[in-house]
């Protein structure tokens, strides 16, 4: 069952993480998101890296969604729980306490684009095809899409894509803020792999502490997100990798960060 979700330690301190489901577009099945839930919690708890990437097997696609074959044999019931479960993947990568991304190398599409929209960042290649597209199936996007979505592009542009069932490409993905950079297919791995070169001159309790900061204060007033923003902060204040960065500083040499 895990096997449809590899979990590969590379050079750089990264976690490389691939949906290896080629044969089905990478769809979500249920052992997939098990496999993605049990990739999840592993990470979690994992010291050794300082960023995770998110992809799918094969050229022609990161994910196409819920497992819709599953889904035709489903109860009702059994489809809600389901959605539930694809929720739960989708929040527990959200909040892996370390920088994600989504290296989307085809189409990610329903429950794909919600997987890719947990993560902290996206680089599409040229060819992906990304949408919302729920609402051509007599549904609406229910693991996070309808909101996570909204709140990366705007209401209006979110509204385009989920109310219309749209699939757009990377340039046009990238023009309105869903994908950090779009790459030709065979640099995908490369550009993932510059966002942990530039990692590895951040502390790392700054860099998780920082994502908590902007993912907790998203949602609530200002004066509550300053709060938050305070408590994170005052979690880094006591780090020895603060006292680290300013001795560095002082000898003007790169700091040496151990996340303690
Ligand atoms: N669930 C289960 N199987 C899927 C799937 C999904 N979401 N998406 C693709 N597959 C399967 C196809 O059924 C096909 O299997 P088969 O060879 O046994 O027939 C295989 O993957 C290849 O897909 P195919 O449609 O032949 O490839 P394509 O290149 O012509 O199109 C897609 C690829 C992804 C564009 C197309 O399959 C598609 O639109 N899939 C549905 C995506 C979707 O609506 N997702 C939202 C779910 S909420």
């Amino acid at each position: 069952m895990a096997d449809l979700v590899r979990v590969e330690r590379r050079e750089k301190g990264v976690a490389w993480v691939t949906i290896d489901r080629a044969e089905a577009m990478n769809a979500l099945s249920g052992a997939v998101l098990e496999g993605l839930c049990v990739a999840a919690q592993s990470l979690r708890t994992d010291r050794s890296s300082c960023l995770v990437v998110l992809t799918g097997a094969g050229e022609k696609a990161f994910c196409a969604g819920a497992d819709l074959k599953e889904r035709r044999e489903m109860t009702e019931e059994q489809a809600r729980a389901r959605v539930d479960l694809i929720g739960h993947a989708c929040s527990l990568w959200s909040r892996l306490p370390r920088p994600t991304v989504a290296a989307i190398n085809g189409v990610a599409l329903g429950g794909g684009l919600e997987l890719a929209l947990a993560c902290d960042f996206r680089i599409a290649a040229r060819q992906a095809q990304l949408g919302l597209t729920e609402v051509r199936l007599g549904i609406i996007p229910g693991a996070g899409g309808t909101q996570r979505l909204s709140r990366l592009v705007g209401v209006a542009r979110a509204k385009e894509l989920v109310l219309l069932g749209r699939r757009i490409d990377a340039t046009r993905a990238h023009e309105i803020g869903l994908v950090n950079e779009v790459v030709a297919p065979e640099e995908l791995e490369a550009a993932a792999m510059r966002l942990a070169d530039e990692l590895a001159g951040c502390a790392p309790i700054s860099v998780a502490k920082a994502k908590e900061a902007i993912d907790r204060g998203i949602d609530v007033i200002i004066d509550e997100g300053l709060r938050i923003e305070r408590a994170c902060y005052d979690v880094t204040l006591t780090t020895e990798d603060r006292n680290e960065g300013l001795r560095a500083f002082a000898e003007k040499r790169p700091p040496r960060f151990q996340g303690k």
